[in-house]
């Protein structure tokens, strides 16, 4: 197996620590491995398993003999790099939304549509954070027939990025104090609120990040039109770790038993159900490991053959980094670059 020469792209920031980070975790091995960031970082140092790097600013010819890049430096910053990265025969493992819905484009959640990953021609992407939990815990249950899927999200402000996490902070304070506050990154205060609104709103309504659970689940999950799939994400003031208040509809009859015994099986799951001890998944527990948590597994109410689930996971591993590096972990096993 031949070992890749590799570049992280926004290295400097959130996402890009945390793949620098579990690059190594994985044991990825490389020949040569660079990290790339704006001007505004170029030359900053990043210690990587015991050497010190130079931050590089990115520009066309940085990925001169570079096989993968992992990407999560923004959609404009993938827009502008994928062409030159698949023009030098590299490929892009994307964490932005710029060639998610792209017909020649896998989105791939690693252990769940790995197979996608051998249709790629050079950009791979990785899906949104909130899609990717959902993933894990909605693909070992696929086998019921999924009719109507219902998803309510809870999202961390690190799911929007190094800024955010420093509002959510700055504005906690302040409102303590008793100080003003001008919010930048939300449209309204974060600190003790909750935001019905995560990125902009499309003309049915429902914000673009609704709509990207509803298609990327789609794609990944290769379900048509007949499931039909409705989201509302709202922001809350959670540092890290997405929570999901998840309903299903199945065709077949299912019990939570057989549920909770499935994702107690499932690859990257993690089952908490024992509410009589209080024993359920908070984003305290998911934060900073990789499981997706599942837990208040019942029979949905509202539904025939419904199933209602409480599921959370690190927004930043699974959502973006884990998933990320786990994807170049099969890329390179599947001998994809
Ligand atoms: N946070 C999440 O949970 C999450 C989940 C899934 C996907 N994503 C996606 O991942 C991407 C990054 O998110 P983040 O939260 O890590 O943001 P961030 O903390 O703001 O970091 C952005 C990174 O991109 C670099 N960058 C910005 N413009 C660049 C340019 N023109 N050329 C080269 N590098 C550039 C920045 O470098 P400087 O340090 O020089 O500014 C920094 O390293 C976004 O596309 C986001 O949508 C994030």
């Amino acid at each position: 197996m031949r070992k890749p020469r590799i570049a992280i792209l926004g290295a400097t920031g959130v996402v890009g620590r945390e793949i620098t980070k579990i690059t190594d975790e994985l044991g990825i091995e490389f020949e040569s491995i660079k990290f790339l960031s704006s001007a505004r970082s170029a030359g900053s140092k990043i210690t990587f398993k015991g050497k010190e790097y130079t931050v590089e600013e990115a520009k066309p010819e940085v990925f001169d003999n570079v096989d993968i890049v992992m990407a999560s430096a923004g959609g404009s910053t993938s827009k502008l790099f994928a062409p030159e990265i698949v023009k030098r025969g590299g490929l892009i493992i994307d964490n932005s939304s710029a060639f998610r819905m792209e017909k020649d484009v896998p989105l791939v959640i690693a252990g769940v549509n790995d197979e996608d990953l051998r249709k790629h021609k050079g950009i791979i992407a990785n899906p949104n954070c909130s899609t990717s939990q959902l993933m894990l815990v909605l693909e070992p249950l696929k086998k019921f027939g999924i009719k109507r899927l219902i998803v309510s999200t809870y999202q961390a402000v690190s799911g929007a990025g190094l800024a955010a996490i420093n509002e959510l902070r700055d504005d906690t304070i302040a409102n303590l104090e008793g100080k003003p506050f001008e919010n930048k990154c939300f449209k309204k205060p974060i600190s003790f609120n909750v935001i019905p609104q995560i990125d902009v709103f499309c003309e049915n309504g429902y914000t673009k990040e609704e709509m990207k659970v509803v298609n990327e689940t789609r794609k990944i999950l290769h379900l048509d039109d007949t499931t039909k799939i409705s989201c509302t994400a709202a922001r809350v003031p959670v540092f890290n770790g997405h929570s999901e208040a998840v309903d299903i509809e199945f065709e077949k009859n299912v019990t939570p038993d057989e549920v909770r015994e499935i994702l107690k099986n499932a690859y990257g799951v993690k089952v908490i159900d024992n509410p009589e001890n209080y024993e359920y998944p908070t984003t305290r527990d998911a934060s900073g490991v990789d499981p997706v948590f599942a837990g208040r597994i019942r029979k949905n109410l509202a539904f025939d053959n419904g199933i209602s689930l409480w599921c959370v996971a690190d927004n930043l591993r699974i959502g973006a980094a884990l998933n990320t590096v786990r994807i170049c972990k099969r890329v390179i096993e599947m001998g994809l670059f």
